[in-house]
């Protein structure tokens, strides 16, 4: 009979036990852990390990190379979390960045109120009953633009939903409820100001456009970009690390003359979408979804979307923000933030628009992008390798090196052999095990090159070097080494 294979994935049969393998396999090779787990956790908030973090780097290098340093008239910032509490009062976050929410009186549990009638709709739809479905997301679209809270509950009674957990109709009012953290600043509870943790990273942009534009002495158009933590206070966290309590953004606001905005949002969203693609991603599962109910600073707005196994979901969102967030910074502050236009000798508040893209998103779609269970059996023998086809520029580990044993002075060239070349990429050492058991815990990390150093080396100083997609192997010079893989991992192959 033949052998089990050591390295046996459940295959994934379905979506959804694809996206569970994904989720354990991230736990199980250091990506992603659920935040304070042996406390059992922390809702809807996650820990990058070992390899997560090295790949949410390498994600956020490709971004900001791919913006900042490819683009001469784009510069980053790193502005602080905390800011002042008018800015968020300005912006319309503290009056309007909420949710409406709606408690099962029996349960004791909160639902977004438009969820529980999405999953509705999505009921009737897949029941076949397409009328129902249309007339209540019209419905459900109307009361959500008017704001009618009333509305939103009677549309849940009509349409006889219950709670989701224990079937009961006894539901509260709607309410809106705020979607931003708060905490007191200053030592003394009394006189201690409120302040918010950012919902979002693009107040920080704007609130240092003048800073940026005095001291850069950028002509427009022109961006400013910048990484960094937000904060959601979300009700609802669900499919992992998708709707997060603390997440990341990566965010761009370009600053145009009003007028130009329709032409620089085209070129934006294609830009974009060409960035996801250059990882060699199938375009069939990207997707554009344009805002029909547009946000109250914007006059276009578009996401890119994602073909998640539970899904299209957005990754990224473009957004033509207007004069909105400029022109209320000036009005809350008292402070001109204006652009003397030398073309048109015109001052003007400068037009907007913005990229922002959900950094763990980004991570989780890259994941499940490279994550593949493959069967590797022959007549003889069964056989499976659960690998990740990572883009070598996002891969944690560049290469792992091996000595073939653990004696003969194997290990003391494989060490020196290291050392040549750590200052350059991250690499793995690793002497533990079978040559093949070390290349499959490689191939599950996303490892693109394994380097053996074997008796041969001794005499002649070359190596081998094993391909992950391939698994093909080459016999190489050592002193080449550097070369070869700076050559395939070079940022040049996705930018260039
Ligand atoms: N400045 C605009 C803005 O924040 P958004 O559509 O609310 O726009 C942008 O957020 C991106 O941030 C989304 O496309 C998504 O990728 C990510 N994002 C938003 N909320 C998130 C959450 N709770 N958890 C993880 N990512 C989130």
């Amino acid at each position: 009979m033949a052998k089990k294979p050591i390295f046996a994935p459940i295959m994934s049969n379905s979506t959804d036990d694809l996206f569970k393998n994904v989720i354990a396999h991230a736990k199980e090779y250091g990506f992603v852990f659920p935040s304070s787990e042996i406390y059992d956790g922390l809702s809807a908030v996650y820990d990058y390990g070992q390899n997560g973090a090295e790949l949410k780097n390498n994600i956020k290098t490709y971004w900001w190379k791919a913006m900042v340093q490819m683009n001469e008239n784009i510069v980053g910032i790193d502005s602080a979390i905390f800011m002042h509490p008018k800015i968020w009062k300005a912006s319309g976050h503290v009056d309007g960045f909420s949710d409406p929410m709606i408690d099962n009186k029996d349960s004791k549990k909160r639902y977004r109120a438009d969820q529980l009638l999405e999953d509705k709709i999505a009921k009737y739809d897949e029941e076949g009953k397409t009328d129902l479905a249309e007339e209540l997301q019209h419905e459900m679209d109307e009361a959500l633009k008017a704001e009618n809270l009333p509305r939103l509950k009677e549309l849940i009674i009509q349409h006889d939903i219950t709670d989701p957990i224990g079937g009961s109709r006894n539901w509260t009012d709607v309410r809106q409820f705020n979607l931003m953290f708060s905490t007191q600043m200053g030592a003394v509870a009394d006189d201690a100001d409120v302040v918010y943790l950012r919902p979002e990273t693009a107040q920080g942009i704007f609130v240092n456009y003048l800073n940026v534009q005095k001291s850069g002495r950028m002509k427009i158009p022109f961006g400013i970009a910048q990484i960094g933590k937000a904060f959601r206070n979300e009700v609802i966290a669900r499919q992992f690390i998708i709707r997060m309590r603390e997440f990341e953004q990566m965010e761009m606001q370009f600053f145009v003359r009003p007028g130009t905005q329709a032409e620089w949002f085209d070129k934006w969203k294609q830009a974009r979408l060409q960035w996801h693609l250059a990882l060699g991603t199938e375009p069939a599962k990207y997707r554009f979804h344009e805002h029909t109910k547009l946000a109250h600073y914007a006059d276009a707005a578009f996401d890119i979307e994602f073909q998640f196994p539970f899904g299209f979901k957005e990754v990224e969102g473009i957004h033509s923000r207007t004069d909105f967030d400029l022109s209320q910074h000036q009005k809350f502050s008292g402070k001109k933030l204006q652009y003397f236009d030398p073309e048109i000798n015109q001052n003007y508040v400068p037009y907007v628009i913005e990229t922002s893209i959900g950094l763990d998103r980004m991570f989780l779609l890259t994941m499940i992008n490279a994550y593949e269970e493959e069967d590797l059996s022959t007549e003889e023998k069964q056989d499976s390798r659960t690998v990740l086809r990572l883009h070598p520029c996002l891969a944690p580990v560049k290469a792992a090196i091996f000595p073939l044993t653990k004696k003969d002075g194997l290990p003391e060239k494989a060490q020196e052999i290291m050392s040549s070349l750590k200052a350059d990429f991250n690499l793995q050492y690793e002497e533990k095990d079978a040559i093949g058991k070390r290349y499959r815990r490689q191939d599950a990390i996303g490892t693109p090159f394994c380097i053996t150093v074997d008796h041969q080396t001794l005499e002649d100083n070359t190596v081998t070097i094993r391909y992950r997609d391939t698994m093909q192997q080459e016999r190489v010079s050592a002193t080449d080494l550097g070369s070869i893989i700076g050559d395939l991992v070079s940022w040049r192959n996705l930018l260039g």
